[in-house]
């Protein structure tokens, strides 16, 4: 069968706007009658079954990232996440360590976190509403990878106008002048914040990630330091923001108050975790096959490009029990909000301890705290799915 004809038996009539709006009724169909669906208008096949989606991220020798052409890389500058083998094993492994329970995001979780929280609750805590996504979920997010990267010196609206920057560029399939303006000013904004942090700490080394990555034991170019610090920005900011906005929002809509007495950390870390299951920040891992075969029993050629649906897996109902509810009681299992094999998300730790520091210290300062109901939160998105806006009372 040529590509064409195999695409075309598969051939599912989706549109971007109707995953924006809402992925999961969508996710469930194709889970139950079309596991891998030729999606057109994405230019992808979908894959949505738990076991199919772990097929593909595991096996990086039969669905590579290493794509071509890689979108990521020409936006991005070659980086981790568009490299497999040797050269994605020896970055991520330079790069990785700073950001886990060992390294200086532990020391900013232990040490900084709390206070950063406490001083944007101070703003707005006499007003009696917030709209929480600006004025708390992405100062949060973003002020915690500044301080972990050491960029700290910047401004943090400079640092939100570098990623949203960034996410522009990254969103403009259709190559809108005005957006790759916008994205261009980004681009080479970080190039130049991450060239002078370098410079800096060159001369007199510091605790950050970037200090740890110049150390010339890593094995790091300037150039891979700054094409990968430009993938956590574009990729360490939204995420974190979304994962409170949706902590808080199922904290509001899930929690009996009578549990109250149990909000301890081992609480907040099974709660969070099933938020991240739920309501996936991250919806896709993009892949291409690098050789004919096999998917959800469909023979594909060699350089197809597959979007593994992680949202979708983490509530397909073949993998878990009563998927589209919030338990967070439920036995726990390995969701893949941060996805699996060698581009398991490299910030993991880090954003899911904003999440838990986060929401469980304003649920703490405001423990009336209640949706707007007049105002209801606005949720959408596919490939970044989380609230617009999140507007609370108390
Ligand atoms: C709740 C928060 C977060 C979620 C849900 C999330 C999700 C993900 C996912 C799904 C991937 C894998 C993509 C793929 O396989 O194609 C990923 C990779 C990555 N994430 Fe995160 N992320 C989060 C926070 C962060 C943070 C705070 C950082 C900051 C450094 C970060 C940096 C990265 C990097 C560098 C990669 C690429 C790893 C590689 O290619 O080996 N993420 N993330």
């Amino acid at each position: 069968m040529t590509t064409e004809a195999i695409r075309a038996e598969y051939a599912e009539d989706i549109s971007l706007a109707e995953l924006e709006a809402d992925p999961y009724p969508i996710f469930r169909r194709l889970q139950q009658e079309k596991p891998l669906a030729w999606v057109e208008k994405l230019g992808m096949w979908l894959v949505t079954r738990y076991p199919d989606v772990m097929h593909v991220v595991t096996n990086p020798e039969l669905f590579t990232a290493e794509t071509e052409p890689s979108f990521l890389a020409d936006v991005l500058g070659v980086n981790m996440l568009t490299l497999e083998g040797e050269e994605a094993r020896r970055i991520k492994s330079a790069m990785q360590p700073p950001f886990t329970a060992r390294g200086c995001a532990k020391d900013y979780i232990d040490n900084e976190l709390e206070d950063i929280a406490h001083a944007l609750i101070d703003e707005f805590i006499s007003d009696g509403e917030v709209e929480l996504m600006t004025r708390y979920a992405e100062p949060v997010s973003t002020v915690s990878l500044q301080r972990c990267l050491g960029l700290d010196n910047i401004p943090r609206q400079r640092m939100w106008e570098l990623c949203e920057g960034v996410c522009a560029g990254l969103a403009n399939f259709e190559g809108d002048p005005a957006l790759d303006a916008v994205y261009q000013k980004a681009r080479d904004g970080i190039e130049e914040i991450v060239r002078e942090k370098i410079a800096a700490v060159r001369e007199q080394p510091d605790s950050s990630a970037i200090a740890y990555y110049v150390a010339p034991e890593r094995g790091l170019t300037d150039e891979e330091i700054t094409n990968n610090v430009r993938l956590m920005i574009s990729g360490g900011i939204n995420e974190p923001r979304d994962g409170i906005g949706m902590a808080i929002y199922a904290f509001q809509q899930h929690h009996q108050r009578s549990e109250d007495a149990r909000l301890d950390r081992s609480f907040w870390l099974r709660f969070t975790n099933e938020v991240l299951r739920l309501y996936a920040p991250v919806g896709t891992a993009a892949r291409m096959t690098t050789t004919p075969t096999r998917l959800a029993g469909v023979e594909l050629p060699a350089g197809e490009f597959i979007a593994a649906c992680l949202s979708a897996a983490n509530r397909d109902a073949g993998f878990w029990e009563q998927p589209d509810e919030f338990l967070p009681g439920r036995k726990q299992k390995d969701h893949v909000a941060f996805s699996q094999g060698q581009h398991r998300c490299l910030g993991l730790w880090l954003g899911l301890h904003e999440i838990i520091v986060g929401a469980s210290l304003l649920v703490e300062r405001i423990p009336n705290l209640q949706l707007d109901t007049t105002r209801p939160p606005t949720i959408s998105g596919f490939e970044f799915r989380g609230p617009k806006t999140l507007h609370l009372r108390w």
